[in-house]
């Protein structure tokens, strides 16, 4: 096909990034006039709103009773490092990567914490062979990597009487697909996944087993205030009712506080995970009908049902960025080239906030700016 006529029908809202992802559908500003601003976080308005969102996101994830979820600093980097350097440390480690972000964790418990590790990686589009995991060890992994569309097929990999700790990276994973608590000792996001919330702090749940660990075992290296889940010897427990470690922005909290409620509108984690699937389902059926798009991640039960990164036939990264621009500037697609570490190709975000029907309208404009870019 080489029609270069642009399509009639653009996607209604053209937001397909992996990161910030689309705000919640019908999203306006005006959603957030109950926000506390100019109020201490610590008044009672404040800390109302921070245990609602820690309460609806227990109640929409399922996260047990006996878990703790707390908001912490610096979006889900500040959540997996303030975990890494809590926790690591008691226990070799073993760390598993599949992409950029997975690496970083590498970068930090071998040459920051310069911990004893054993490290495990996989070329983009791939996981490692899960079957060789040693859970004596503490466990670092990501279960979606946003940035090589590739994830773990679920949870029965990781042992039920292991002794080490396992740390989820889920970041854009939770609401995406179902979680088994009892495999997770600790778990980070952060709220502009697949909730299209806002940048800004990150979540950190920590199961039973992670809190032992806390309370029983001190690092050796010293943690910075904004990592300190530690206080006078005990957990502190505030954190995990809305007592934040320093000042959040309620901005942000109202936000997805919304995010949450316009969940449960939709059928709560289940109807999350349906239109998630339909949204990849429906990109499966554009790349199926087309003989120049491609998966990165070729085995259907690694691939990523949110971060679904495609290969196209021939393009180099000019012709990528060539193909991001032309849709951009017709604002039928924005932020679409794939991750720079990554082969160049395109990542289209399919999480709950995108509609299905989008994801249909863009298949004729991937033919267009393919077809256009190659001319
Ligand atoms: C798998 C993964 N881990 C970590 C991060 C970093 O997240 P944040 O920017 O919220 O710190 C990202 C961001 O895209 C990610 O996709």
């Amino acid at each position: 096909m080489t029609d270069l006529t642009a399509p009639a029908l653009r996607p209604a809202n053209p937001r397909f990034s992996s990161g910030p992802c689309a705000k919640i559908p019908g999203y306006s500003l005006d959603l957030l006039g109950d926000a506390p601003l100019g109020r201490s976080h610590r008044a009672a308005v404040g800390k109302a709103k921070l245990k609602e969102a820690i309460d609806l996101t227990r109640e929409i994830l399922g996260v047990p009773a006996d878990y703790r979820i707390g908001i912490v600093p610096g979006s889900d980097t500040g959540a997996v490092e303030m975990a890494m350097w809590s926790l690591l440390g008691a226990r070799p480690v073993e760390m598993l990567a599949w992409e950029s972000f997975g690496e970083g964790w590498v970068t930090d418990v071998v040459k920051q914490l310069k911990l004893d590790a054993i490290v495990k990686t996989a070329p983009y589009g791939q996981i490692v062979d899960l079957t060789t995991v040693d859970f004596d060890r503490d466990v670092v992994f990501t279960w979606n990597g946003t940035t090589s569309g590739a994830r773990v097929p679920n949870g029965d990999w990781i042992a039920d009487d292991r002794e080490g700790l396992t740390f989820n990276d889920a970041t854009s994973a939770v609401f995406a697909y179902d979680m088994p608590w009892d495999k997770l000792d600790v778990t980070t996001f952060s709220w502009q996944k697949v909730l299209g919330g806002e940048g800004a702090h990150g979540v950190l749940i920590l199961g039973p087993r992670a809190v032992e660990r806390l309370e029983s075992y001190t690092p050796s290296w010293p943690l910075p205030k904004v990592f300190r889940l530690m206080s006078k010897g005990a957990l502190a427990e505030g954190i995990f009712k809305g007592e934040t470690i320093n000042t959040p922005s309620m901005l942000a909290v109202e936000d997805v506080i919304f995010a949450l409620e316009w969940a449960k509108t939709v059928g709560g984690l289940q109807g999350l995970m349906a239109r998630s699937n339909a949204n990849a389902a429906a990109l499966g059926d554009i790349v199926a009908s087309s003989d120049y798009l491609g998966f990165l991640a070729a085995d259907p039960a690694i691939r990523s049902k949110t971060s679904v990164c495609l290969t196209v036939k021939g393009a180099d990264e000019a012709m990528i960025k060539k193909m991001a621009s032309l849709l951009e500037a017709e604002n039928a697609a924005y932020d679409i080239a794939g991750y720079r570490d990554a082969p160049p190709g395109l990542r289209i975000w399919c999480g709950a906030t995108v509609d299905t029907a989008d994801i249909q309208a863009l298949g004729p404009w991937l033919d267009w700016a393919y077809h256009t870019a190659k001319a």
